[in-house]
């Protein structure tokens, strides 16, 4: 039934649930070497994806409860409005593919519809880690027909693996605006990934955060709890904790800035003195000057018609886009083309 494939393996936990894996561990950069790499350059940074330690993972989902960050409730909301307008761009049955294992109640939300209308309901995450949570284990008490194969690799290598999997549709679906993070240039470039692994009947969903008024985009990222701020700063701390760093916290704030030109909120973390900073036992000495940014995450944000150029550009067909009532947020759905 399966394709073949040799680069990955197969675990079954059970009937309903088992994962693949890649064989060969293609050893990529360690977190050692990519902070390593990035705090020696003469402009600083720390790769957004090194946010989500446990306790990071557990900041980011306060986050999106704060009543300054829109984005995951209007997202929310617009994935309610399509409980009734997407099941009519279903043609048949769907496998639900997630680039990112998600939060589960956007998960469930697509799942609600697609069960509605299948027997049968597929359950692909593609995440690196955080796949066989206890959240899995909901989902399957909770939907009884669902089976889910989570692909535990990067979403490259997930897509690579996916590519002429079986001949059932997909609908994939890359949410929350996780896109923001990429630079134009890499984003095409994945979205061209994504398009050149579809089948002619897959769909994709993605969820894109719009240009909007700047005090509502800068306080969504300068909340007046300052959670934004501990998750920004919690990276040197797990950097501390894992590479065994001496970062002084108290020493660095939380900045961040929406940056018009570039339709993006830049986040940094800014020494607020001259200060050396040593990491691991060796001799990685990195000096920052009082007011030196390191910057840790871009945020973009987009306009509707640089939506559909960008999935015209990547091959897709743009089939509908949805938005909320305040018009801060998108869904698009698209097909191959
Ligand atoms: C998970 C990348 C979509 O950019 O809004 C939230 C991360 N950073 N607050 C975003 C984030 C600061 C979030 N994404």
């Amino acid at each position: 039934m399966y394709r073949n494939n040799t680069n990955f393996k197969e675990y079954i936990v059970n009937s309903r649930l088992n994962y693949f894996k890649p064989n060969s561990k293609v050893e990529k950069n360690s977190f050692a070497d990519e902070i390593s790499e990035g705090l020696n350059q003469n402009s600083k940074f720390i790769q957004p994806k090194f946010f989500y330690d446990s306790i990071g993972s557990r900041l980011f989902e306060k986050i999106c409860s704060l009543p300054e960050y829109y984005p995951t409730r209007t997202e929310i909301s617009i994935l309610k409005k399509l409980q009734s307008d997407l099941p009519n761009f279903l043609d048949g049955d769907f496998r639900l593919i997630e680039l990112g294992s998600g939060s589960s109640t956007k998960t469930r939300l697509i799942l609600d519809i697609l069960s509605k209308n299948q027997s049968k309901l597929e359950y692909f995450p593609i995440d690196i880690s955080e796949i066989l949570t206890e959240s899995s284990e909901l989902l399957l008490k909770d939907y009884p027909k669902l089976k889910i194969t989570g692909i535990i690799d990067t979403y490259e290598g997930g897509l690579e693996f996916l590519k002429d999997y079986d001949s059932k549709n997909n609908l994939i679906i890359f949410l929350g605006s996780s896109y923001g993070n990429f630079s134009p240039d890499d984003g095409l470039d994945f979205l061209i990934k994504i398009n050149s692994m579809m089948k002619s009947n897959d769909l994709f969903l993605i969820g894109l955060d719009l240009v909007k008024d700047k005090s509502i985009l800068e306080s969504a990222y300068n909340d007046s709890q300052n959670i934004t701020a501990e998750f920004n700063l919690n990276v040197l701390n797990r950097i501390n904790n894992e590479l065994d760093a001496n970062f002084v916290l108290e020493n660095f704030r939380h900045y961040s800035i929406y940056n018009d030109q570039k339709q993006r909120i830049e986040m940094y973390v800014e020494s607020l003195l001259n200060q050396t900073v040593t990491i691991g036992k060796s001799s990685d000495q990195i000096y920052l000057k009082k007011n030196e940014l390191i910057h840790t995450e871009f945020s973009h944000k987009f306009q509707i018609h640089q939506i559909e150029n960008l999935l015209k550009q990547s091959g897709f067909n743009l089939i509908k886009i949805w938005l909320d009532d305040k018009q801060h947020y998108s869904l698009s759905l698209a097909s191959k083309n």
